[in-house]
């Protein structure tokens, strides 16, 4: 089963440069989170930072007691074996055949057989759907097979955390819907603790159990994905409805003097109106149960009392069976 992340207090910065600080979460064993967040706020450091390729100057990321900032390189780098991380931009290298870039991680840190890596890299191939392009280069295929060889490489070790940097990003809608149920199914096969950064808004509304946005140096929130979902906080409710009225500007933080300007011309409140949280996604049929579901239920449940009234509203229509089996 998924391992617990606890990130405590994490503060990164390049020379002057402040990316965030003080961020603290829990990704819970075995569930599914996703990291919001504009263009620049830091996510792909955050993942870089989690997994020991980053040094934080403050802070812990504690994964089964090792911290993945302070602790000796030599147990940081056995932890990191728990991993599999899907990079932004595939990272896959242009002059392996799909087959050899998928093996890569085998042959580089295991000692298995080549009849045994075969057997590991064509299981992986087939649940990511890429049975018969294996023998292809990454300049041969399409921008979204390329994605799903990554998550293939991101599954070969077996890992009981995964991080998957933008797993949507050049994909069409339809191809992201088939990539958010093969996020949830993989999550039901093999339990493992998943953080996916995305700025794909159906990805976030239907995958995870929990979410979180960076904004402004800062860790806006992070918790049950109803939170986010039915949250007033402007930048969090202009960042779902995709809206360029907000806190939220072109390069990031808008200057005082455009928002002023603006809210001097919108006089008018924002359309915010009920958001309806629609359901998360379900394991396809012949798929186990989530296990990370079921404890995330009962988490969840044990944690109503600190929710907001429009999250807890949400949580509970989420575990009450419509009538008629009707899942609006
Ligand atoms: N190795 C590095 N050295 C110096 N600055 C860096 C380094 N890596 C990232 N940065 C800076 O950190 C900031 C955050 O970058 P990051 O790639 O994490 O953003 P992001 O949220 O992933 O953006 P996007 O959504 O566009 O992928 C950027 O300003 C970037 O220039
Ligand atoms: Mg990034």
């Amino acid at each position: 089963m998924g391992i617990e992340v606890v990130v405590e207090g994490l503060t990164k910065s390049f020379g002057k440069q402040n990316i965030w600080q003080d961020v603290s979460l829990t990704l819970p064993a075995g569930e599914v989170s996703v990291m919001l967040g504009p263009s620049g706020t830091g996510k792909t450091v955050f993942l870089k930072s989690i997994i020991g390729l980053l040094k934080p100057e403050q802070g812990r990321v504690l994964i089964n007691g090792v911290d993945m900032v302070n602790s000796p390189e030599r147990e940081i780098m056995e932890t990191r074996k728990l991993f599999g991380l899907m990079f932004q931009d595939g990272a896959l290298f242009g002059s392996m055949s799909l087959f050899d870039n998928i093996a890569f991680p085998l042959r580089e840190h295991t000692r298995k057989k080549e009849s045994e890596i075969r057997r590991i890299v064509m299981e992986r191939i087939d649940i990511v759907g890429l049975l018969g392009a294996e023998g292809k280069l990454p300049g041969e295929i399409s921008g979204g097979m390329r994605k799903r060889a990554g998550l293939a490489r991101a599954l070969v070790l077996d890992p009981q955390i995964i991080l998957c940097d933008e797993p949507d990003s050049g994909l069409d809608p339809v191809r992201t819907a088939y990539l958010s149920q093969l996020l949830i199914d993989l999550n039901a096969q093999i339990d493992a603790t998943m953080l996916i950064v995305t700025h794909n808004l159906d990805i976030a509304a239907t995958v995870p159990d929990n979410m979180g946005m960076l904004f402004c140096r800062n860790l806006v929130t992070f918790g049950p994905r109803e939170v986010l979902l039915t949250s007033d906080t402007p930048v969090v409710s202009q960042f779902l409805a995709g809206r360029r009225e907000g806190p939220i500007g072109m390069s990031e933080e808008k200057d005082a003097a455009t928002l002023a300007a603006e809210q001097r011309f919108d006089t008018a409140p924002l359309p915010t109106g009920p958001r309806t949280v629609v359901p998360q996604l379900e394991p396809s049929p012949g798929m186990p149960v989530r296990q990370g579901a079921l404890r995330r239920r009962e988490r969840v449940m044990s944690m109503m009392g600190q929710l907001p009234e429009a999250a807890r509203t949400a949580i509970l229509n989420s575990y009450t069976p419509a009538a008629g089996g009707a899942r609006a």
